[in-house]
């Protein structure tokens, strides 16, 4: 099959890059993003350094959430391609030396599954419908839905279905959009059909999963309503305090079969778990022993950029997957949050998926949000375990806050009828060349999302070779982590004052100036966000060689 490197936890240091399918590289001119895009361009994503790609869906789907509403779990959209251009893309990941993880979609299906569209006109007591989440509805007959809960992207997590007949019938549940049925995972036969559809990718060669919403796959019993809790604490402005769909015990018992079947499988391959939960000692249950490999590290994500809190947040993190044995992970964005060249030197709280867009208060000023964003990725790339890293920051991209109202996808902002903007911005398609159409992301200069004018001087080829670059910021970064096994190290702090984060790790120390007055040092500048001669200025990371 392969020369990917041998096993040996590759995991527990990996720095995994987040390739978002419609918006890396359009391979036919279509404005999408795709399979043969991406396996065209992964030699520069190996070039950066990184030791996996992570791929979201590319799976046969109606793309009412981007592929996050699958249809079959066992084929690829023709939007992206086919399941030989899989398998090519898998097979040059591996010989480039990169692991390939995809994404596995098991909360809920799209309404176009052919389980789905079985369960709709079923009997109402069938197998079928047993399979999903239809309840009765409450009052005078059923037009209420049967509980309170709301969904992820806004109203209702309940919608009526109609009858073949016409009329009206049950509701089922959708923590997401009303065309992602969630379904029952209390089924053997849902159970099963899963470790089917992991065996057919395991099969194919990839290197592990990224669960999403590996906290919602079991439901409270009863589907009781959900009782706010005014004194619950917030989380990247969402609150934190338990709803009874999210971080159920019962979702264990389902990713210590998925562990027993990936272990059935050479070469180490791992589960990735999307858990939005809290606090860290509960998000850290997804990776004992038995269960998962790795947890996104949301906390670490929605940290305030303060030097207090962040050492806070790294110190529970090292405990917290510490205690199960597992490495903490650290990821600054992915394709659901504001760009942390924007989010950092946001002015105003901006709740998890909601977004910015131009009527958003307390937008950033875009040069502090870049210097942010580069001083908290030298200090993330220099922390012990796995990085994630989501294709774009690489270039220093920030969100597009601009995009024109027609423009936007997201069901978000359907769903909130414009109240929330949602996650278009983050899902801009990559600029590659600052000459070419589309930046070079298409051949015939199409889009799905626009590129904002401000991107020509961002792209690849301008920033190749370009000393103080954010991509060479990136490659120089990683190549020392690699070479100095900070992933596999340890940190010991150092008191450089309040406003001041700086660490030990190995053979460099890490000095993140959050303050506003400069931090001299001495010794040798190995990679530095920002200019740094004799002393760190003013938010800017810089990593020096020790003296021994
Ligand atoms: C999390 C995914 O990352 C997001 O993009 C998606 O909309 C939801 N899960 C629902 O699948
Ligand atoms: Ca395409």
């Amino acid at each position: 099959m392969t020369n990917a490197p041998a096993p040996t936890e590759w995991w527990r240091d990996a720095v995994i890059y987040q390739i978002y399918p419609r918006s890396f590289s359009d391979g036919n001119g279509d404005g999408i993003g795709d399979l043969p895009g991406i396996t065209a361009r992964l030699h520069e994503v190996a070039a950066l350094g990184v030791d996996a790609i992570w791929l979201s869906p590319f799976y046969t789907s109606p793309q009412r959430d981007a592929g996050y509403d699958v249809a079959d779990y066992r084929n690829v959209d023709p939007l992206f391609g086919t399941l030989a251009d899989a398998d090519a893309l898998v097979a040059r990941g591996h010989e480039l030396g990169l692991r390939v993880i995809v994404d596995i979609v098991p909360n809920h299906t799209s309404s176009d599954h052919v389980w789905f569209q079985e369960a709709i006109v079923a009997d109402v007591d069938s197998a079928a419908r047993g399979r999903y989440i239809f309840r009765d509805g409450k009052g005078v007959e059923g037009t209420e839905p049967p509980n309170n809960w709301t969904s992820v992207f806004g109203g209702p997590a309940w919608t009526r279905e109609v009858r073949p007949d016409g009329t009206a019938g049950q509701w089922y549940l959708h923590l997401f959009d009303s065309s992602q049925p969630d379904l029952d995972w209390g089924s053997e036969e849902v159970r099963a059909e899963f470790d089917d559809v992991l065996r057919f990718w395991l099969d194919r060669g990839v290197d592990g999963f990224r669960v999403d919403v590996a906290h919602g796959l079991i439901k409270a019993d009863g589907l009781p309503d959900f009782v706010p809790d005014p004194t619950a604490g917030s989380m990247g402005g969402e609150s934190i305090e338990p709803v009874p769909y999210f971080a159920q015990e019962g979702v264990h018992d389902v990713w210590r079969r998925w562990r027993r079947v990936l272990d059935e499988y050479q070469g180490e391959r791992i589960l990735a778990a999307e858990a939005w939960v809290h606090p860290l000692e509960r998000m850290a249950e997804w990776v004992r022993p038995d269960e998962m490999h790795q947890a996104f590290n949301f906390e670490y994500l929605a940290t305030d950029w303060d030097a207090a809190e962040q050492r806070r947040v790294i110190d529970a993190s090292i405990a917290a997957f510490g205690a199960y044995d597992a490495p903490s992970t650290w990821v600054l964005s992915n394709h659901d949050t504001v760009r942390h060249a924007s989010r950092l030197a946001l002015s105003a709280e901006n709740p998890q998926g909601h977004g910015i867009g131009p009527d958003s208060p307390g937008l950033p000023d875009a040069v502090l949000g870049l210097a942010r964003a580069r001083a908290a990725t030298l200090m993330m790339l220099a922390l012990p375990g796995s990085a994630y890293i989501y294709q774009g920051e690489e270039l220093g991209l920030p969100e597009h806050v601009y995009i024109p109202d027609d423009a936007r996808q997201d069901p978000t902002w359907f769903r909130t009828e414009g109240e929330r903007y949602g996650r278009d911005g983050c899902r801009v398609p990559l600029p590659w060349e600052a000459d070419a159409p589309a930046y070079g992301f298409s051949a015939n200069g199409s889009t799905w999302l626009p590129q904002p004018a401000e991107w020509r001087g961002l792209a690849r080829d301008a920033q190749r070779g370009r000393a103080g670059s954010t991509l060479e910021m990136y490659s120089t970064a990683l190549r020392e982590r690699s070479a100095r096994a900070l992933g596999a190290g340890e940190i010991s702090w150092v008191d450089l004052g309040e406003d001041v984060i700086a660490f030990d790790n190995g053979s460099i120390r890490v000095i993140a100036n959050l303050s506003d007055a400069d931090v001299p040092f001495e010794g040798d500048v190995l990679v530095a966000s920002g200019a740094a001669a004799g002393a760190v200025p003013p938010e800017t990371t810089v990593w020096i060689e020790r003296r021994a």
